[in-house]
């Protein structure tokens, strides 16, 4: 089949990847972006036409979904930019929809799914060429091995340490697009990690869709987990703070919640989604765990790490949810008290157990619970704010703020901060926290 893109014939110089969805995007979206350079081609500077646009897709609700073909038909229509670029599809929704994006848009060159994009180059090669290609294989962890060495300069920086998810909640995407829980060996992850402490990160996040299902063998040979893992990087010179992201709550081994309480750099932030706080609608989610069995785990990470700042995932709306039900979830939310949280209507996702079930319901009444969820969300987060106002603690830089002077970072607990003063981007500087917004918290050196 011949793409209809022209400049196929000259083959791409720069490229622009646009990442959409969770972290593990951006994580497999910057890894693209090396095998791009690698391959020659260079990333398009702000606001210049890139010869090719990798467009990395999220299927977790249908508007993120949806939200690719606008975004094809703006780029093919010279809205984006001046000329039409070449397009590489790639991400979840590529997995997922791969022949009917090939069908549904001509301009598009490649598709490539999640598990897949090591591949790139060689399908790139064939674009050029004028042949379009899909890649939607899930050989899993061949993927890590074929991928250049790290090399982005950031002082925060995404290390993906698991893959896939095994725990078929009925109204999720992610077991069809991503495959299968995987866990890359410990080794390569120490290696990962000492290359972008080379690079000046100074904060890793460790990334997984169920990230605290990791389990991996030591240098040793012996069998650890995620805190295992999070101990040795601990070790590693360079490393100043951790963080994981996203864990479940069946998956929570005693020794992580330890950690928090042991290990200095990681940083005290949890995020543990529940997805609502009734246990008949967590059954119907297949969550197999219940509301009291989440608040009891919390506790356990509290008795760790009194300031812990916890943080979840909700959805509201699903299949049959009474408003009795709904209110559990209000209640849950008043007993935790999250210093920030994700709240979205449920959405029907093509192939989940979920789609299919009676009692879908309609728009109005998930419109009114998201808002009435999120104004407690809100209320707790500025609560969180408030109470961290007046102590003093690390901000690691990441940006400049508006005006010269100011710089943006993030407090231990995840709390955006900005402040004034001599600073650079990846310093830790000691602030004091002294005036406290809705999403940011202002500091003074
Ligand atoms: N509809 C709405 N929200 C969803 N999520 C996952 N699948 C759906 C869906 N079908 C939410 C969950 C999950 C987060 C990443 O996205 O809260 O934790
Ligand atoms: Fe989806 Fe549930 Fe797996 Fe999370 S744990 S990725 S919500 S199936």
């Amino acid at each position: 089949m011949k793409s209809q893109t022209p400049s196929l014939k000259t083959g791409p110089k720069t490229y622009r990847v646009k990442s959409f969805g969770c972290q593990m995007n951006v994580y497999d979206g910057e890894r693209m972006g090396e095998l791009l350079d690698e391959k020659g081609l260079s990333p398009a500077p702000d606001g210049e036409d890139a010869d090719l646009v990798v467009l990395n897709t999220c299927h977790i609700r249908e508007k993120a979904a949806e939200k690719i073909y606008s975004d094809i038909g703006r780029l093919t229509k010279g809205k984006t930019q001046k000329k039409a670029p070449m397009i590489a599809v790639a991400g979840c929704v590529a997995q997922a929809e791969g022949e009917e994006i090939m069908s549904r848009a001509p301009a598009v060159s490649m598709v490539v799914g999640p598990q897949a994009y090591h591949r790139l180059p060689d399908m790139l090669d064939k674009a050029v060429r004028g042949e379009r290609a899909t890649d939607t294989d899930m050989p899993a962890i061949a993927k890590f091995g074929a991928l250049p060495q790290r090399k982005r300069r950031s002082p925060t920086a995404f290390l993906t340490v698991q893959e896939g998810c095994d725990k078929f909640c009925t109204y999720c995407v992610v077991p069809y697009t991503r495959g299968a829980e995987i866990s890359r060996p410990f080794n390569d992850l120490i290696g990962e990690a000492r290359k972008l402490i080379e690079a000046g990160a100074r904060e890793i996040t460790l990334l997984g869709q169920n990230v605290n299902a990791w389990s991996g063998e030591d240098t040793k040979g012996h069998k650890v987990g995620l805190a295992g893992l999070i101990r040795a990087l601990a070790k590693l010179d360079g490393v100043e703070r951790i963080r994981y992201t996203t864990s479940h709550p069946n998956d929570m081994e005693d020794d992580l919640i330890a950690a928090h309480g042991e290990v200095e750099k990681l940083m005290p932030y949890l995020h543990l989604p529940v997805q609502s706080g009734n246990d008949r609608v967590l059954k119907a989610m297949n969550r197999a765990h219940t509301a009291e069995s989440y608040l009891k785990l919390l506790e356990r990470f509290r008795e760790a790490r009194p300031d812990i700042a916890l943080s979840g995932d909700f959805i509201v709306g699903f299949p049959g949810e009474t408003e009795a039900e709904f209110e559990d979830t209000l209640s849950l939310v008043d007993e935790v008290r999250y210093s920030q949280a994700f709240s979205f209507k449920y959405s029907p996702r093509p192939g989940t157990p979920a789609a299919t079930m009676d009692n879908q319901l309609p728009r109005d009444v998930m419109d009114d619970r998201l808002q009435r969820l999120q104004a407690r969300l809100n209320r707790d987060q500025m609560a969180f704010n408030k109470a961290i106002e007046g102590k003093s603690c690390s901000v690691l830089v990441e940006r400049k703020g508006k005006l010269a002077s100011q710089w943006l970072g993030k407090s231990p607990w995840l709390t955006s901060v900005w402040f004034e003063g001599d600073a650079q981007i990846g310093d830790l500087v000691e602030v004091k926290l002294v005036e406290a917004g809705p999403n940011s918290v202002r500091g003074v050196i």
